[in-house]
């Protein structure tokens, strides 16, 4: 699938801290393709309401998950690539689980995280700064693109406890690719797919949904790289927004459980 963002970990960093960093940046706690219609919980609260859509994508994730409340307060959870933890922020306020942490590989993201409150730290997913079966679930939100399936899912199996859960959110060019992705994954980690979800749909609607927001930020974005920006953000008219609203993207969801 065509990325903008470089394959090299390097410059893949260097982009994001300038994301981040960007004055009047279009990202508030959350940076991915976001997902409608919105809960009411999100909507109710104006910190997570600011990005809505995008808070949606975990609030679809995590009801993916099966753990009940109480399930949820004893657990503790780890998001790899958590960007500025608005994902974080939403678990902590709805499902108040024992411990949330997050990791990126962007320092401005993990500095903004934390003004939020948010226990998020610069690290990178392959080498994750925790000990082994230090948490009952791992979180990746729109990132395992970049991550190297091997190098992720190594990594998730020694921090993650045996009756963990691993809890994914993907572009793909099809279901049926994410799906065989999902299995491919959970034979690597001696998991199974507990379940699995194609949310495009409602990926859609808030591509859609957003544009106008995304227009107003690309006033921010210097001429010279603005149309590389506009496809980065699958503003109207790039082929990023094209091939989403052809279906020729999806997103899709997975929970994957040790077997
Ligand atoms: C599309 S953003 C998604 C951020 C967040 N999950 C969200 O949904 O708001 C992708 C994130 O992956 C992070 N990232 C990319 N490569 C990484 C790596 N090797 N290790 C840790 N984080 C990485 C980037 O810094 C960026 O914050």
């Amino acid at each position: 699938m065509p990325s903008l963002i470089p394959q090299s970990s390097s410059a893949r960093r260097l982009v994001y801290e300038l994301i981040y960093a960007w004055p009047g940046t279009w990202t508030g706690t959350t940076f991915n393709v976001g997902m409608a219609p919105v809960d009411p919980f999100v909507l109710a609260d104006p910190q997570l309401a600011r990005d809505a859509s995008q808070i949606q994508l975990y609030a679809e994730l995590f009801s993916l998950a099966q753990y009940d409340a109480f399930e949820w307060r004893e657990s503790s959870v780890l998001e790899v690539a958590a960007g500025c933890g608005g994902g974080l922020l939403y678990l902590s306020k709805r499902y108040k689980p024992r411990e949330a942490i997050g990791v990126d590989l962007s320092v401005v993201a993990a500095w903004r995280g934390r003004r939020l409150g948010v226990d998020l730290r610069q690290a990178e997913a392959a080498r994750l700064p925790f000990e082994e079966r230090r948490f009952d679930c791992l979180v990746c939100v729109d990132a395992l693109n970049y991550l190297g399936d091997e190098a992720f899912i190594r990594e998730a199996k020694r921090v993650l406890r045996p009756s963990g859960r691993l809890l994914l959110a993907e572009t793909s060019t099809g279901f049926e690719e994410a799906k065989a992705r999902f299995g491919r994954l959970a034979r690597m980690s001696g998991m199974m797919v507990a379940a699995v979800r194609d949310v495009s749909d409602g990926v859609r609607r808030s591509i859609r949904e957003r544009s106008p927001r995304v227009e107003k930020a690309l006033r921010w974005v210097p001429p010279f790289v603005r149309p590389q920006v506009r496809e980065m953000l699958s503003a109207e008219g790039s082929e990023r927004y094209r091939r989403w609203q052809h279906g020729s993207y999806c997103f899709s969801m997975a929970v994957l459980r040790l077997v």
